[in-house]
């Protein structure tokens, strides 16, 4: 029997071209960027996080994210965030013409070390200027917090390590915390008691989903999810990606799979699948791989 309780609809945050493409280690051209961008709209994508303002030096593939902020056709209702770690990228984003951004911290120190380069408290101490600097210019600010489910050097992680880190990001006025499994080494049971603890302290309905799929846990625990009352979901079309500083991590969960099982519940995402699903395979042709999606190979006849 369908839970009742279920949303009745479900945002889906598409994070491919930033997180899904950052790991690449061929060149992506920023056409091709571009018109992932342009496809996944067209599919009914309402929010598109569409490229970070790091440092290139860190991350090379995301080098090109004033060009890509230039070229994208922006749809009427669709927001096009981008990842700022601190005042310089976020001043960056700003002139790029972003008007959402994403700031991102973690609940393991050696996480926060090695992907921002300070500790989690400088990490929240460096979005200040970035929180009032964006409140100034009328640009919405999420946060992330990553590790939640687990560390790629510390192994588990405490709940409530990640509820304070959580907390934090929405005192400061992110209006959305996105909760990242990195490594894909949650299962229900782990997803449940670490939004129960953070539930404590961040209203569930200001919360997201934001599952790698490594183990192959990623839609069950998105299930585990909305049984908790959580309606937002981050995803990437083919479940394409990886994060640089968490070596082995795969993909996020495939935002086809999740629309495949919305459907099935009878949740409203806005999206249509076989329009992703062609996008799937068309971003998977141009990066010389399958589709990385049980829903694209199962519709490949519907979807050429
Ligand atoms: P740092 O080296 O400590 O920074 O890096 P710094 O302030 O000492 O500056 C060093 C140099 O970087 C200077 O340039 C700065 O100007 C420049 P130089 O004088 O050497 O020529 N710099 C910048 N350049 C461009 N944009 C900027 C910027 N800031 C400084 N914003 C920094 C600190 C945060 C910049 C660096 O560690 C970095 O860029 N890290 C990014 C890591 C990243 O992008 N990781 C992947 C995204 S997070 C993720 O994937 C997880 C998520 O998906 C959720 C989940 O799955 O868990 C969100
Ligand atoms: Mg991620």
């Amino acid at each position: 029997m369908i839970n009742m309780s279920f949303p009745k609809r479900v945002k889906i945050v598409e994070v491919g071209p930033r997180d899904g493409l950052q790991n690449e280690k061929q060149k992506v051209p920023t056409d091709v960027k571009v018109e992932l961008i342009a496809r996944l709209g067209r599919a009914g994508l309402k929010v598109i996080e569409a490229t970070s303002f790091v440092s290139p030096k860190w991350v090379p593939q995301m080098g090109d994210n004033t060009e890509v902020m230039a070229h994208i056709e922006r749809l009427s209702g669709v927001a096009y965030p981008v990842l700022t770690p601190n005042l310089k990228g976020f001043e960056s984003a700003l002139v790029a013409g972003a008007t959402e951004v994403a700031v991102f911290a973690a609940a393991s120190e050696s996480f926060s070390q090695r992907n921002i380069n300070c500790s989690i408290v400088e990490s929240l101490e460096r979005f200040l200027p970035l929180m009032n600097a964006a409140r100034d210019a009328g640009v919405k600010v999420r946060g992330y917090v990553s590790c939640v489910l687990g560390c790629p050097y510390e192994g588990e992680i405490a709940p409530e390590s990640v509820a304070s880190v959580a907390a934090r990001l929405f005192q400061m006025g992110c209006y959305e915390v996105s909760l990242g499994d990195t490594i894909g080494t949650g299962t229900p049971v782990s997803t449940q008691r670490m939004l129960a603890a953070v539930a404590n302290k961040v209203p569930i309905s200001s919360l997201a989903g934001h599952f790698h799929d490594t183990y192959g846990m990623a839609i069950a625990n998105i299930y585990a999810s909305l049984e908790m009352g959580v309606s937002v979901f981050d995803a990437s079309v083919s479940g394409l990606g990886g994060c640089p500083y968490a070596s082995g991590a795969s993909g996020n969960v495939a935002t086809e799979d999740v629309v495949h099982l919305m459907n099935g519940l009878g949740i409203n995402t806005d999206i249509n699948l076989v329009d992703l699903v062609a996008c799937s395979r068309w971003i998977s042709g141009v990066l010389g791989r399958n589709p990385g999606s049980k829903s694209a190979v199962a519709m490949s006849a519907q979807c050429q």
